[in-house]
């Protein structure tokens, strides 16, 4: 088990970079309704596609902030001035929920590295009362590289910072990208509290509440179980 510590305390605000994504209309909010709706969530077939959509246009809007550089490319006819991206981020997803939207980033980040961490709750007892844990990571070295860490739900934002402490094990990210489908406004403060300030933050949504087992209100439900069945 990795063990780390919060910075919880600290006395002054951050202000990060957020991209909602849902402030615009355009096909994305059908793809964010029809994961969160009852009558639509049921098939899960079509929940992880959506999930996988969303993260192909996260992949699109991501791209706009990445490095490119230019590449003559010969065509049957001649040679085009293209621009390609100069530098694959490395996707890093937590399983298992983060799946679905890791395969749509990697859809268009399609020579990307992966990493892949396990982060889950440990209950004591009680459904309200739990502790998170990473226990596993398979990653790539990240120093110097710009990374994507995904995962579809924020509720507390206690999986997402310890990932990413458990990535500083394999060196120092350049840039890291937070992608979130929905995120509660607690989880968005810790992840302030916690990452590098020059992170950009990604969302689906920003919902208000969370349930006293931590679960985002209005939400969606677990994901997990949503895309790939109950667990034990
Ligand atoms: N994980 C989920 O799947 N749903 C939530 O609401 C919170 C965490």
């Amino acid at each position: 088990m990795i063990e780390f510590q919060f910075n919880r305390f600290r006395a002054y605000r951050i202000s990060m970079k957020i991209n909602d994504l849902s402030q615009q209309d355009t096909v994305f909010n059908q793809f964010l309704a029809e994961i969160r709706d009852v009558d639509i969530q049921g098939d899960s077939l079509r929940f992880r596609r959506n999930l996988e959509r969303i993260g192909e246009i996260m992949a699109y809007e991501i791209s706009k902030d990445l490095v490119f550089r230019e590449k003559p490319v010969t065509t049957p006819l001649g040679t085009a001035d293209c621009r390609i991206i100069d530098e694959q981020p490395v996707l890093a997803t937590i399983l298992r929920a983060g799946l679905p939207l890791h395969q749509g980033l990697l859809s268009y980040f399609d020579r990307a590295e992966n990493t892949f961490i396990s982060a889950y709750r440990k209950h004591h007892g009680d459904e309200d009362t739990f502790e998170v844990e990473v226990e596993y990571m398979a990653s790539p070295t990240i120093g110097g590289k710009t990374v994507i860490l995904c995962d579809p739900m924020m509720a507390t934002g206690t999986s997402m910072v310890l990932s990413y402490k458990a990535l500083l094990e394999r060196g120092t990210p350049a840039h890291v990208h937070v992608a979130v489908v929905i995120a509660s406004e607690r989880g968005i403060r810790l992840v302030e509290e916690n990452l590098p300030s020059d992170t950009t933050i990604w969302v689906g949504a920003i919902d208000p509440e969370l349930t006293s087992r931590a679960y985002i209100v209005p939400g969606l439900g677990d994901a997990g179980d949503l895309a790939f069945g109950d667990k034990e």
